[in-house]
Parts: structure tokens; C-alpha cells; sequence
């Protein structure tokens, strides 16, 4: 079956009533852990068929808000909602979440088709209510005895098709690669057909390569199925490389929503400017208002800027922002700020150079798009610094 076909086949069940989309919302949920609050107030309403990216650093409460979306984890009040039901009450494993850990969480005992299966057998008999868990493994060995029912049989077949996965379905899961574990890992939460997806850091545990690939595949699988995918992680890039809209989480607190692009060049405070991406900061001590622009004094410099500004704040100038140019360029300064400076350090990565420069007093970090054959700027070499008004933002 290709993806298309699989795609299609989603679709015809999704019109016979089966959920495999959904929207989540999140309404002032707060957690707290033994005194310990580890969710403040956190509001998100993730779109039916979105992929949501949940950013943060580490002990934020990525993983606390994922957990009460899928019911491991019980609010300390607020509500949860999946499409238009309120599921504070329901148990995990009748939410419809299919969830994705960072460590896989596989059975080493048993293989490829075996993994897949387990998820599917749990959610039968939960829907038959049959709670012996012998009973799993009775079906399982049914199906080495070729008694597993055949519909079920299908249904793994087709996932571990979907996945790339059947050439190693009698493997042990030990017995595969990282990027091939998590394959399992997804194709063992979509088999359910899941409302939601949830993953926690699915990526952290493979080699930079397999991740940049493995990113792509999640991706393309997403939009395929267009399945509400909840995604949390601390690499911005990968956040902002692979999600519609990201939420930045501090403190156990969201301090911004949007989609990625706005989140780089709108950032609505100094910590999310420099968690999304990297940043010139800069402390400002007066803004005053000259004609069109806004000019903003700082220890060593005055920049204008055409955005309208606050009274105090950071300067946020992005390293991208900043042109860098030879120091007997003539410029106009009525367009552009200029700041003369010095290179401290350049390092080549690949099709860009990045340059450490002192100017203003400062040391400023500078992009500079790098073309085959140019010569890079040598540490010691003198320089004019050009930067638009439009791309100098106050926070
Ligand atoms: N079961 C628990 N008991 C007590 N405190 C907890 C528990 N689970 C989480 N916490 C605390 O809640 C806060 C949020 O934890 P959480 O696991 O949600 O962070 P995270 O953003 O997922 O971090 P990481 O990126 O390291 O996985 C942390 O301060 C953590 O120590
Ligand atoms: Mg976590």
C-alpha cells in the first residue's frame, strides 16, 4: 500500500465515523507536584490536523502538559478537551492519543510485527472490555500459531508497509537501528488510528544525521494522514523546522504562541529572542521619537529604528540583520544605522560565515551569506557594520 493509497484509506474511515482527527484545547491547566508547580496556568488550542510543537528548556513542563493531554497525568485543575470532548475524566486509554516516547519503549522480547500488534490487541480488548492481560499474550502467540485474526494481521501489514518496516518484520526491535526503532515506535501509536499524536522528544536519542531524516519523515507522515500532532522538544530547530505553530514554555508558564516565523521575528521578550534563534541583545536607556524613526541610546551606540518602541527594553537586532562591509564603503547614514567595528573571530559553516565583531563597545554577531571563492575576513580586519531601521526591534 503506498501513502497515498493509505491517506485515501484514512479519509473513507474518517467519513464512517471513525475519529482520526481532533482538535485539543487546554484551559487553564495548572499542575503541581507536592507543593511543587510545575504548570501555571497554561492555555493552547491546537487546530484539527495541526502539528504543534511544544518548546522549552529543560524542566518546563513539556512533558507534564503532554502528560495530562493523554491522561497519565491528573490536573491540578483545568480543562482538556480532544475535538469537542472534555476528557479530565476519561481514561488514558480510551483519549485516542497515540504517543511516542523519546526512549521508544519497545519490547525487546518480541519483534517488529509483534510491537505493532501489542498496541492493537490493548486497544481491542479495551473496546471489548476484556481486562486479562494473558489474554495479549494469548493472541499474540494465536498469530505465531497463524490463529491471529486476520483483519488485525492486515491492519500491522499495512502500518509496517506504510512505515518501511516490513522487510524487518519477524526482527527482534533489539535487533534494528535507532532510526528503525522509532519507525516501530510510530508505526505502534499510528496503527490505533489515533485523534492525536503525541511525541515527547522522539528525536533525542539518534545521531544528528538520522534526526535531520527522521525530521522528514514525521513531517511528511503528518501531513499525509493530516493527524493533530502535539510535539515536544527542546531543540528549537528542530521546533521551528518542523511545526505549523510552537509554543516557547518558561517556568511552567507559555510565553508565546505562534508560528515559527513570527516567533523569530516578533519575539515578544528577550528570552524567547534567544531561545528561538540567536540574537544581538542590547540594554536600551532612552528612546527618543525624531521624525519617522525612533532612536534608542544605549551604553556606546544609538540606533534608529521605524518600528514604534516602548519606553525601555532590549534591542534585538537578529545576525542576519547585520550587513558587513569594508571600511572605506560609503554608505549613507541618513538610511542606515553604521557602526564601525573590528572582526574578532570568523568561523566558516559551510554557506554562511559567522563573525564575532566589536563595535560600539559591543561584540555583535554578524551572518554574512558566504559564496564559493569569497574570501573570509581575517580576525584584526577593520569594518563597517550596516543595519536597517526595519530590522532593529525593541522588547
Ligand atoms: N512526578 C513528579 N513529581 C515531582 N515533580 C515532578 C514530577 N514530574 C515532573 N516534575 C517537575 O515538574 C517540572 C516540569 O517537569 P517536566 O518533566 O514537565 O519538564 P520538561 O519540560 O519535560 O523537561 P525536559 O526537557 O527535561 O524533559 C520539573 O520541575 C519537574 O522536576
Ligand atoms: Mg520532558
Amino acid at each position: 500500500m503506498t501513502r497515498s493509497e493509505m491517506n485515501g484509506k484514512r479519509n473513507s474511515s474518517k467519513e464512517e465515523g471513525a475519529i482520526f482527527m481532533g482538535s485539543v484545547t487546554v484551559d487553564q491547566l495548572n499542575k503541581e507536584f507536592s507543593g511543587v508547580k510545575a504548570l501555571n496556568n497554561v492555555n493552547l488550542e491546537i487546530k484539527e490536523g495541526e502539528f504543534f510543537a511544544l518548546l522549552g528548556p529543560s524542566g518546563c513542563g513539556k512533558t507534564t502538559t503532554m502528560r495530562c493531554i493523554a491522561g497519565f497525568e491528573e490536573p491540578t485543575s483545568g480543562v482538556i478537551r480532544i475535538g469537542e470532548e472534555k476528557v479530565n475524566h476519561i481514561p488514558p486509554n480510551k483519549r485516542n492519543c497515540g504517543m511516542v516516547f523519546q526512549s521508544y519503549a519497545l519490547f525487546p522480547h518480541m519483534n517488529v510485527f509483534e510491537n505493532v500488534a501489542y498496541s492493537l490487541n490493548i486497544k481491542q480488548l479495551n473496546e471489548k472490555n476484556v481486562l486479562a492481560k494473558m489474554g495479549v499474550y494469548a493472541r499474540l502467540l494465536n498469530r505465531r500459531l497463524g490463529r491471529m485474526p486476520k483483519e488485525m494481521e492486515r491492519k500491522v501489514m499495512e502500518i509496517l508497509e506504510y512505515m518501511e518496516l516490513e522487510p524487518y518484520a519477524d526482527r527482534l526491535t533489539s535487533e534494528l537501528s535507532g532510526g528503525q526503532q522509532q519507525r516501530v515506535a510510530l508505526g505502534r501509536a499510528l496503527v490505533m488510528e489515533p485523534a492525536v499524536l503525541l511525541m515527547d522528544e522522539p528525536l533525542s536519542n539518534l545521531d544528528q544525521k538520522l534526526r535531520h531524516s527522521m525530521r522528514n519523515t514525521i513531517r511528511r507522515i503528518q501531513q499525509d494522514l493530516g493527524i493533530t500532532t502535539i510535539f515536544v522538544t527542546h531543540d528549537q530547530e528542530e521546533a521551528m523546522s518542523m511545526a505549523d505553530r510552537v509554543a516557547v514554555m518558561n517556568n511552567g508558564e507559555v510565553k508565546q504562541i505562534g508560528r515559527p516565523t513570527d516567533l523569530y521575528s516578533h519575539p515578544s521578550s528577550p528570552f524567547i529572542a534567544n531561545f528561538v534563534g540567536t540574537s544581538n541583545m542590547l540594554n536600551v536607556q532612552s528612546i527618543e521619537r525624531v521624525g519617522a524613526y525612533s532612536i534608542i541610546k544605549g551604553e556606546g551606540f544609538a540606533l534608529k529604528t521605524n518600528h514604534q518602541s516602548k519606553e525601555k527594553g532590549t534591542v534585538i537586532i537578529r545576525p542576519e540583520s547585520i550587513q558587513i562591509h569594508h571600511a572605506d564603503t560609503e554608505m549613507n547614514p541618513e538610511l542606515m544605522n553604521i557602526l564601525e567595528g573590528e572582526i574578532l573571530i570568523s568561523t566558516y559553516l559551510g554557506s554562511i560565515v559567522r563573525y564575532e565583531v566589536k563595535a560600539a563597545g559591543h561584540t555583535l554577531i554578524v551572518d554574512a551569506t558566504y559564496a564559493s571563492g569569497e574570501s573570509i575576513l581575517k580576525p584584526g580586519t577593520k569594518v563597517k557594520l550596516a543595519i536597517e531601521p526595519e530590522r532593529v526591534l525593541v522588547i
